[in-house]
């Protein structure tokens, strides 16, 4: 059987051995504990949740998971996601000492968790027993001493500024930095309601080390109210902040120089037109081809005559891109990429040219 001690003295050996050719420090056993190892403790019943998150500091290079000195390796049940450790349905086999390890320029960093789950968990009320000192506590010794510490902010004064008048496109970040033990879990709602990455385009992201949440590129349907909750058995606290999108300094459309491309392509091939556009209004985007009406290229009205081939909408998946199947020399041409958003247009052209294999052997 191991004792905590005897696996923390195993993982500090491999952390040493893992960094590099520093000589191996000879602390004895004893002073082990003392030696700024951090222990972070966790209980669970069999079935629960396990979150296991690792503070970065901001400069991580890489990270590596391991538990009881071995790796932890993902499965059906253990998810790991860099900073965080998931284990689903937790069983008493899943306890044991986990460790994170990072590098970084400044330094690598080892934390700890040791883990139980046990079905023998008391209760959450009777956890916070201070000063019963029974044989098992004090065998386990001041690292894996454990108070109950309901969730608080750890930098409240960072949270103040609630308003967030944001301009379109830009990277919104939220955060709520917290504290407590054990290590408070921590969720998003917008507008009072569950928060799941598909409730917005492009997602968002949530920095468990960091406490905070990541939307890209917001629009203004980003706007609304969202909720931190930071939550442990003890206790649950909430911050709102309110996020309003504002338009940059509106424009018509802008496209990307060099953008749909000129193509040559043989006989029969796939072509792709691609058109990258830049718009904070709802662009409308239309692909047109500049056609000949009885030999005539401009109309009576002095405009020249154009096919709509695709346009945004519901119906089209992808409009910025105009695939052609198997073209034929009839299909060479202009190509326009026109759009327009409530305050203007823009288009840009590109030219197909359609070529005929050679014809050598003479089947003209
Ligand atoms: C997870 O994988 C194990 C074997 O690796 C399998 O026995 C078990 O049924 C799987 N569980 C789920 C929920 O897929
Ligand atoms: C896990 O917790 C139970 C109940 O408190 C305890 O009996 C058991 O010894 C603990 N196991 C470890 C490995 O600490
Ligand atoms: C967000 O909160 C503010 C202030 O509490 C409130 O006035 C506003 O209506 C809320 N917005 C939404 C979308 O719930
Ligand atoms: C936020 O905290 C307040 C008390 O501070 C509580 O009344 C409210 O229900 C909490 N909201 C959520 C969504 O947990
Ligand atoms: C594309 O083709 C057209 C017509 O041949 C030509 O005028 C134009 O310069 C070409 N554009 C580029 C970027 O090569
Ligand atoms: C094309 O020419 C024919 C005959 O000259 C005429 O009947 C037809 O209306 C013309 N079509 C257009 C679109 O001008
Ligand atoms: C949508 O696409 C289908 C097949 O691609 C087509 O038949 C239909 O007419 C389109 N509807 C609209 C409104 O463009
Ligand atoms: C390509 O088009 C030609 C002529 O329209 C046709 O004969 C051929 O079957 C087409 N090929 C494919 C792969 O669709
Ligand atoms: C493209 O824009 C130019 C002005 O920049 C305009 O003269 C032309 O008509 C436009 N072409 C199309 C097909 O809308």
């Amino acid at each position: 059987m191991f004792t905590w001690r005897s696996l923390i003295f195993w993982a500090v050996l491999v952390t040493a051995t893992l960094s590099t050719a520093r000589p191996a420090p000879t602390l004895p056993d004893q002073v082990l504990p003392k030696a700024k190892i951090d222990v972070e403790s966790y209980s669970a019943h069999p079935g629960d949740l396990l979150q296991l998150r690792c503070r970065l500091r901001d400069d991580v290079q890489s990270i590596n998971w391991v538990r009881n000195g071995v790796q932890l390796l993902e499965s059906n049940r253990t998810r790991i996601t860099g900073e965080e450790v998931e284990v689903r349905d937790a069983v008493p086999e899943d306890s044991g000492l986990y460790a994170c390890m990072t590098n970084s320029p400044s330094g690598s960093e080892t934390t700890y968790f040791s883990v139980n789950v046990s079905d023998a968990l008391p209760s959450a009320e009777d956890d916070d027993d201070d000063d019963d000192s029974s044989s098992e506590e004090k065998e386990a010794d001041n690292t894996k001493e454990y108070h109950a510490v309901a969730p608080y902010w750890t930098y409240p004064e960072k949270m103040e500024k609630k308003l967030h008048a944001v301009p379109a496109a830009k990277t919104v970040k939220f955060r709520c930095p917290s504290g407590g033990t054990p290590n408070p879990t921590l969720r998003w709602l917008k507008n009072g309601k569950e928060f799941k990455p598909d409730h917005r385009i492009g997602g968002y992201k949530v920095r468990y080390a960091t406490w905070s949440i990541i939307m890209d590129s917001v629009v203004p349907s980003d706007k609304g109210n969202y909720t931190c909750i930071v939550e442990n058995r003890y206790g649950s606290i909430n911050h709102t902040y309110q996020l309003d999108v504002v338009e940059r300094s509106p424009h018509r459309p802008i496209l990307q120089a060099g953008l749909p491309a000129n193509k040559t392509v043989a006989l029969g091939s796939n072509v792709e037109f691609v058109c990258k556009v830049y718009s904070d209004p709802q662009p409308h985007i239309q692909w047109l081809k500049h056609i000949e009406v009885n030999g005539s290229k401009i109309g009576p009205d002095n405009l020249p005559y154009v096919q709509i081939l695709k346009h945004s909408g519901i119906n089209s998946s992808d409009a910025e891109v105009l695939t052609l199947y198997n073209v034929t020399e009839a299909e060479s041409g202009e190509y326009v990429c026109k759009v327009s958003n409530y305050i203007g247009e823009a288009n840009q052209s590109a030219w197909l040219t359609v070529t005929r294999p050679m014809a050598k052997d003479g089947w003209s």
